[in-house]
């Protein structure tokens, strides 16, 4: 059974299952409270109850006094609710107050979605999840050393699952460590983030998305379009993708499922070859193409990951249509190593 919680001041509401944790459902709907463990340890996610009637439903070593207990505070990441609720706690941080995290995960996949893309699964620990917003980055390091910066091409709503997309990149320690079949189940992998910027998916916006990216730039589109449909956004989602190889895309019958399952997600892969090696004026020439689709781009924002020609190009012919800087999000990805 559903029932609401009305978190204030902000007003912000949403929907709790039955056996949901408050924070569970919170981070469901999008909002972006502040939180730690996930796990009754740490106290971060302390809240008060104003109305209503919730359950602990798990054990936590935190220990709320008696005058808070009186006061009705408890732990969102320990209790349910059994009626509608009101709640005190801050839901609407901003990206930039997401705490930059240092956490040790575990390899538990890893999985070729290409000959040249492989799809690395990290499991954070029960107790140290990882806060981010869908499109964000991260420092990943193996060993002393070695060290790539990723985008997560997972959804925030799975904060202890986190997926990356490694390119095949001769040459680079990071992708070749992969790449030889070194890493493997169980191994340690060090992260460090969430990076900030203005690449993320604000889910308040409510304008329509023009989505263009290029071979592995695709990496955080994916957690952008998880994270929306999670939280059933309804406005358009228009996704174009662009390769190197335009017929062998990888994950293309994922891109194809949803645009199957939603009405307002529109995806295609894009047929004009760009490459590493393809100028700004060439990227100008496909992309503008593109853009001449969409007559008016008044009520859209435009978000764009690839290499930086790639990126540089979308900027100007999206800017010589009148877009803003804030309405341009841009993820530079040069084959793994971003800026
Ligand atoms: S998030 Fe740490 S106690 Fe709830």
């Amino acid at each position: 059974m559903t029932r609401e919680i009305t978190f204030l001041p902000s007003g912000r509401v949403c929907d709790i299952e039955t056996n949901e944790t408050v924070l569970a459902a919170c981070l469901r709907a999008g909002l972006t409270p502040v939180y730690g463990c996930s796990n009754g340890n740490c106290g971060s996610c302390k809240a008060r109850l104003t109305s209503g009637d919730i359950d602990q439903v798990r054990h936590h070593d935190f220990v709320l006094t008696s005058p808070e207990k009186m006061e009705g505070y408890f732990l969102m990441c320990a209790n349910r609710a059994l009626t509608d609720i009101d709640v005190e706690a801050d839901v609407t941080q901003s990206p930039d107050d997401i705490p930059v995290q240092d956490i040790e995960t575990k390899v538990k996949s890893v999985e070729y979605l290409d000959p040249q893309v492989v799809k690395l699964h990290l499991q954070t620990p029960r107790s140290r999840r990882l806060r981010f917003i869908s499109g964000q980055s991260v420092m990943l390091t193996i060993g002393d050393d070695i060290q790539t910066s990723m985008p997560i091409a997972s959804c925030p709503c799975d904060d202890r699952n986190l997926h990356f997309h490694i390119p095949d990149i001769p040459g680079d320690a990071f992708s070749e460590k992969v790449f030889s079949g070194q890493l493997a189940p169980r191994d340690r992998v060090q992260l460090h983030g969430p990076k900030t910027g203005n690449f993320y998916l604000d889910h308040k916006d409510e304008r329509h998305s023009l989505i263009l990216c290029w071979h592995i730039g695709f990496a955080p589109i994916v957690s952008l379009m998880e994270h929306a449909m999670s939280l059933d956004i309804e406005r358009g989602l228009y996704l174009h993708r662009f390769s190197p190889t335009p017929d062998r895309q990888y994950l293309s019958n994922l891109c194809r499922s949803w645009s199957d399952a939603y009405e307002n997600i529109h995806t295609e892969l894009v047929a004009d070859r760009v490459t590493l090696l393809s100028t700004v004026e060439e990227c100008t020439q496909v992309l503008a193409r593109v853009a001449s689709r969409y007559p008016d781009l008044s009520n859209f924002n435009i978000y764009v990951a690839g290499p930086p020609n790639f990126v540089e190009a979308a900027e100007s012919v999206f800017s010589g249509l009148g877009l803003t800087a804030e309405e341009i999000k841009t993820h530079v990805d040069w084959l793994g190593v971003l800026e």
